[in-house]
């Protein structure tokens, strides 16, 4: 580094002695110089009175000279440093921030740092870092600020950072990093903040988190980590905040995942998960507030977030969000905020609450929102809610379209906002009598405002909805569908069409007989091999079972030998003809059979008679 000095005086000296003399004189006459005892440096801006030097952008490729050594804040960012060598910082032990981001370091010598015992900030940022070797940092146990974020660093060693007890804040982010080795935070125990985002890691073990114990904020951004492992945080006791943001593997998080951690807030936003992650969210009971958005959550499910007893604030902004289930906040005693802008919700409905009384702000806008008596708690409430300065709008229906809930008057309250109960539409008495193993349907559709939803009750009281399996179902227009009639059906069945206005019902009745003995087993026969579903054989099925099966490898054994002799038979046929026709003509030589000597299959198009082949021998 000496020589470097040397060089730099060199060129000093060299382009100081054609200047005009005038010049040399303000040089020696400058201000600040006098101010600080000490002087400043060429091209740089000092303040003598908190000891500050600026050397910002001012393309120095070594540390200037004439830095006064009692100087507590260095600005050195925006040069061409390359490097930073042990003798370099020796003589400014007094250093309390030291910025020498956007400069053009790649090597950094062990005890590069260590006469700076009073460094409190010392930022690296966006510099050609690719590896900080051990013992770099040591020595700094007042740093507090440490910025090493946009180098081109591939991995964090073990004890990179063991000596700063008092580091606060730590930025990794914007790296190559691939891998952070399980003890690089060791010794970090102070660390509050820490945010690795924009890197290439695929995971981030436990075990190298463990280190953090006072971690209070975690933030991990624009990561290409796919899964968290069981207990990923488990150390983290101090932990308020996490961030998990921009993870586009992500698409599941395991029950597990967030165990051990006692968060006040959670944000996982813009990743791939398409639910609410119930179970890991359970153990969280302190959390206050959760941020779902951007991701494609398109339900909202009844008590998904039934632990988080003392949440106060839910964002699920811009998640496709379509439906907001009854109860789909059950559990939250103390909601406050609510903001589900930006959705495709065509209603909220107050039954979603555990009580709409605690809630203070709600942004429900840019949502295609029916204005019918489901909202009609919102209406209600217009002037007391906090929309955040975003009333919802109505996208229907006609009348009111394009209108703010804002907007509407007191006395227009009850001529819009309305439901109409749903009616079953005709309703001749519907009453089947059917043989076993028929298809029997009955039809159920009904009008109304919002359009009512359909399911039915089973003479067993039992709920058939759209979305039941099996054997009985309701299909989309609300028509029950029972195959494969068996005695058992036998009963009153109720359809019930169901909206927010209230609902309407219908009974039909179906009458199963039992089918002749014969006719009975092929019904129970196609059933049982044409619906899978129903596994619980018993003796019957098995055997029915069987004796299909035998039957099947019967039938294609003896087809199978049929062809087989047949293509047998031809072959021979057609050797014998050409060894008797050998001799006679070299090329050509004529088959003739007749069809008839050949039983099988094949045979079957033939017209009888003989017929003549001739073929020519390559
Ligand atoms: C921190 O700085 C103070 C002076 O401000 C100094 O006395 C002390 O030794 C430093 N601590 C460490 C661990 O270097
Ligand atoms: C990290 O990812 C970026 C873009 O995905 C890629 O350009 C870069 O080469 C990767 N770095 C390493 C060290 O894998
Ligand atoms: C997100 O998930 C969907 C399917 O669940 C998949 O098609 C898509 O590729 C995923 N996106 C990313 C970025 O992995
Ligand atoms: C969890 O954090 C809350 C404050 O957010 C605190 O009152 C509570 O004692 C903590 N629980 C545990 C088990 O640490
Ligand atoms: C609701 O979300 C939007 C979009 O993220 C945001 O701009 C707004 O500040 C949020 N409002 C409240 C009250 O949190
Ligand atoms: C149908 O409406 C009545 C009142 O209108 C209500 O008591 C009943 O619970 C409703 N039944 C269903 C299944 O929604
Ligand atoms: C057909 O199945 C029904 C019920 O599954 C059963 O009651 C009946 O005895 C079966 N019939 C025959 C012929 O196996
Ligand atoms: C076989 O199952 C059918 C339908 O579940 C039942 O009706 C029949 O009684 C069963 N037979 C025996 C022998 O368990």
């Amino acid at each position: 580094m000496v020589s470097r000095r040397a060089q730099h005086w060199g060129l000093g000296l060299g382009l100081g002695f054609p200047l005009p003399s005038l010049l040399l004189l303000l040089l020696a006459l400058n201000p600040t110089q006098g101010q600080g005892g000490q002087g400043c440096p060429q091209r740089c801006e000092c303040l003598a009175r908190i000891r500050s030097v600026s050397c910002q952008g001012k393309r120095f490729s070594t540390l200037p000279e004439g830095i006064p050594s009692d100087t507590r804040l260095l600005d050195l960012s925006g040069n061409r440093l390359r490097w930073v060598e042990h003798g370099d910082l020796l003589p400014y032990s007094r250093l309390e921030e030291l910025d020498l981001s956007n400069n053009s370091i790649s090597v950094l010598e062990p005890n590069a740092f260590a006469s700076l015992t009073r460094l409190r900030v010392l930022s690296l940022r966006a510099n050609q870092l690719k590896l900080v070797p051990m013992g770099v940092f040591s020595r700094l146990g007042n740093l507090t600020n440490l910025d090493l974020s946009g180098n081109n660093m591939v991995v964090l060693l073990d004890y990179t950072f063991q000596d700063l007890r008092s580091l606060k804040q730590l930025e990794v982010g914007d790296n190559d990093l691939v891998y952070i080795s399980n003890k690089a935070f060791l010794g970090l125990v102070g660390l509050n903040e820490l945010t690795i985002e924009r890197c290439n890691l695929t995971s981030i073990s436990s075990q190298s988190l463990s280190y953090l114990r006072g971690l209070v904020t975690l933030r991990l951004r624009h990561l290409s980590i796919s899964g968290l492992e069981e207990q990923n945080f488990r150390k983290l006791g101090a932990l308020k905040g996490l961030e998990i943001s921009h993870w586009p593997l992500l698409e599941h998080i395991s029950p597990h995942s967030l165990q051990g951690l006692n968060l006040s807030w959670l944000s996982i936003t813009h990743t791939n998960i398409t639910s609410v992650p119930s179970s890991a969210l359970r153990s969280l009971a302190h959390l206050t507030s959760l941020d779902l958005s951007h991701n494609p959550i398109t339900v909202l499910e009844s008590w998904a977030l039934r632990d988080l007893v003392r949440l106060k604030e839910l964002h699920l902004v811009g998640t496709s969000l379509a439906t907001v289930q009854a109860f789909a906040m059950g559990g939250l005693r103390q909601i406050r905020l609510l903001n589900v802008s930006g959705n495709v919700l065509v209603t909220l409905e107050e039954g979603a609450f555990h009580s709409v009384n605690t809630l203070e702000t709600l942004r429900v806008d840019g949502n295609p929102l029916a204005c019918d008596c489901r909202l009609l708690w919102i209406l209600q409430r217009r002037k007391t809610l906090n929309f955040d300065g975003r009333s919802p709008v109505c996208a229907g229906p006609v009348e009111v379209q394009g209108h703010a809930l804002t907007s509407f008057s007191d006395s227009a309250l009850f001529d819009h906002f309305t439901c109409q109960k749903p009616r079953i539409r005709n309703r001749k008495l519907q009453q089947v009598s059917a043989r076993e193993g028929q298809v029997v349907s009955f039809s159920c559709h009904a009008e109304g405002e919002p359009a009512p939803v359909i399911f039915w009750i089973s003479p067993q009281r039992r709920r058939i909805t759209t979305r039941s399996g099996g054997r009985v179902t309701v299909l989309a227009e609300g028509t029950l569908e029972i195959r494969y009639a068996q005695v058992t059906d036998t009963g009153t069945y109720i359809c019930i069409a169901s909206n927010a206005g209230g609902n309407d019902t219908y009974f039909a009745t179906l009458t199963v007989s039992g089918l002749p003995p014969d006719a009975a087993m092929l019904a129970n026969r196609t059933f049982y091999t044409g619906d899978l579903n129903e596994t619980n054989l018993n003796d019957t099925r098995v055997f029915l079972k069987f004796t299909l099966d035998l039957k099947t490898i019967l039938i294609s054994t003896a087809m199978g030998c049929i062809m087989f002799l047949g293509v047998v038979l031809f072959c021979f046929l057609l050797l014998f003809v050409w060894s008797r026709g050998r001799g006679q003509h070299k090329n050509n030589f004529s088959v003739e059979y007749s069809f008839r000597k050949v039983d099988g299959p094949s045979a079957g198009g033939g017209q009888g008679g003989a017929r003549k082949f001739n073929m020519k021998m390559i």
